[in-house]
Formats: structure tokens, C-alpha cells, sequence
């Protein structure tokens, strides 16, 4: 018990308040006093494998130190961001694409090539590009004369590496309907009645990974989105960052692009651009 928690490295209010100030500015991930606990757990380890003993040090090599910095920053941020996702969360979004918004938008791209673009803005370990990809692939498979494109995109390079390789343990495909999972998934390995999965090489060539921190625009797209997904990244943010965040997202958007956040979020008093098409799923007004 006592070597356990002598193993803790404490953090002292101070060092939490100089790293929250870093973390807010670099991500817009807002950690109020509450949260000093979950920091100091998070970089017990990382300060351990530095061989530093404690934060007042570890603060000052930040502070003093500027390529140190550089490096280290991208550390502190892989270890603070929250990547719970799944395989179509909040199901009702993809039932929207495929039951409303898309077939609303073959009529209104009537003739020639029809471009559709989808940006998935905070995709985590890639459970929701793939549900895009997948969701897209069932309705527009078989429909000519479509060009379309999937970018899927997040601060943190573990999680977006991740994403890349589509590797998935079968518990994580659970909330997938089975044919999906056979049609989409190659079985990579089967370790007694556990099985790994990959997503198959033209689901994944339909995704374009890159980091992407949402603080810093304007985005690096050439073509406006038809839809944002911004889902549950928005809960780590506070108003000011917010109100920046969709005021850059609604200039790369097309007119009448949709606009998805997360289940307990809400742009009510953050933008009136866009109108509210209810289950948290917003369009940009004309
Ligand atoms: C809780 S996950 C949500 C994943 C997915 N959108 C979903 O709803 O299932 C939040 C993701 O936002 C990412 N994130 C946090 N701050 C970010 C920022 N400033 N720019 C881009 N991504 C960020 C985190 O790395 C994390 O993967």
C-alpha cells in the first residue's frame, strides 16, 4: 500500500495551472480545478519515463526549454484527449444521411458529376469515419456520376494512427449489424473464440486521414463540405472556443451543408447560422 502511493508523483496547483494554460492554448480543451487529479494520473507515467521526479521540474524544462517543448507538447496532448467512440454512436445520424439528407441531395445535384464531401473533424480511433464510409458506400455504391470524398481528421497522431490501420478486436464491432461486418471487414486473426478484424482496403481508400487541430484555420480543404461531423469534441471546449470553432467550420461549408454535433451538445447561444433539424443534427442557413 505505502510504495504504491509514494509511487505517485503529485502535482502542486501551480505546475496544474501553467500546464492547463498550455493545454487550453494549444487544443481549446478547457480543464477546470476538478480535473487536476486525471492530469497527474495521466503524466505520472510520461514524467517516469523521462527520469524526471517531479512537475515542478518537468514544468521548468517546458518553460525553459523550447524544442523540448515542441516535442513534449505533442505527448501532453496525445495523453489528455478522451477517445471514446464506437462503431455507429448515436445511430439515428447515419439513419438521417441515408433515409433524408442523401436522397434530398441527389435531387438538388442533379446533372453531371455530383460532388459530395464529408468532413469527420475529431474521428478518434476511426469507429465513425468508417460508419460515414460504410453508411455512404450502401447508399451510393450503385449511383454513377458521384464523386466523393470522405476526410477524416484529429489532434491526437496515436489515435489517428489507429484509425489508419482499421484494426478493430471483435467486442469493438458489436455494435455493427453482422452482414455489415462481413461485407466491410476481413478476419485478420482468430485467437481462440476472439477474432480481429480489418476494414478492407476499398472502405479504406475512401477515408483521407490527416491531423487536423480544430484551433488552427483556416482547414486545409480545397472543396466546401457538404457535411461536418463534430461530434462529442465540442463538451471539451468552452463558449469563446466554440463560437470560433463554427465560425470557421460554416465558411468551408456549402449552403444548406449539414452540420452533426453530439448527443450532449448543443450551438444554442454559441451561432445562429444554422438551423435545427433536431436529434443535435444542424443545417447551415442560406
Ligand atoms: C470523445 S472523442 C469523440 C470521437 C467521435 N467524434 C465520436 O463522437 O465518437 C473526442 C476526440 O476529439 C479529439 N480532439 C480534442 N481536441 C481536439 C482539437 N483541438 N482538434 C482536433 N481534435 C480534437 C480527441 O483527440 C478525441 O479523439
Amino acid at each position: 500500500m505505502t510504495d504504491f502511493f509514494n509511487s505517485i508523483i503529485n502535482i502542486k496547483d501551480a505546475d496544474f495551472g501553467y500546464l492547463k494554460d498550455v493545454i487550453y492554448q494549444k487544443t481549446g480543451i478547457f480543464l477546470a480545478p476538478h480535473k487536476k487529479i486525471m492530469l497527474q494520473s495521466r503524466l505520472n507515467i510520461r514524467l517516469r519515463t523521462l527520469g524526471i521526479k517531479n512537475f515542478e521540474d518537468y514544468v521548468v524544462k517546458l518553460k525553459t526549454d523550447k524544442v523540448f517543448f515542441q516535442k513534449e507538447i505533442l505527448e501532453i496532448i496525445n495523453r489528455i484527449t478522451t477517445n471514446k467512440t464506437d462503431f455507429f454512436r448515436e445511430n439515428h445520424h447515419f439513419d438521417f444521411l441515408k433515409n433524408t439528407y442523401f436522397p434530398s441531395l441527389e435531387k438538388s445535384k442533379a446533372g453531371g458529376i455530383k460532388k459530395l464531401r464529408i468532413w469527420c473533424s475529431a474521428s478518434s480511433t476511426g469507429e465513425e469515419p468508417y460508419s460515414i464510409a460504410i453508411t455512404v458506400h450502401e447508399y451510393f455504391s450503385q449511383k454513377s456520376n458521384w464523386d466523393i470524398k470522405i476526410f477524416a481528421s484529429d489532434i491526437d497522431t496515436n489515435v489517428l494512427a489507429t484509425a489508419e490501420k482499421g484494426v478493430y478486436k471483435d467486442e469493438r464491432l458489436a455494435t455493427m449489424r453482422k452482414d455489415l461486418v462481413l461485407k466491410y471487414f476481413d478476419i485478420l486473426k482468430v485467437e481462440g473464440s476472439s477474432r480481429e478484424y480489418q476494414a478492407k482496403s476499398f472502405l479504406k481508400s475512401m477515408i483521407h486521414f490527416q491531423k487536423i487541430n480544430l484551433l488552427e484555420s483556416p482547414y486545409p480543404f480545397s472543396d466546401k463540405m457538404d457535411i461536418i461531423f463534430c461530434r462529442n469534441v465540442i463538451i471539451y471546449f468552452d463558449k469563446p472556443t466554440q463560437k470560433k470553432l463554427f465560425s470557421q467550420m460554416e465558411k468551408i461549408m456549402t449552403s444548406e451543408g449539414l452540420l452533426i454535433i453530439g448527443h450532449s451538445e448543443t450551438l444554442f447561444g454559441i451561432t445562429d447560422s444554422f438551423k435545427f433539424l433536431g436529434h443535435t443534427i444542424y443545417q447551415k442557413k442560406t
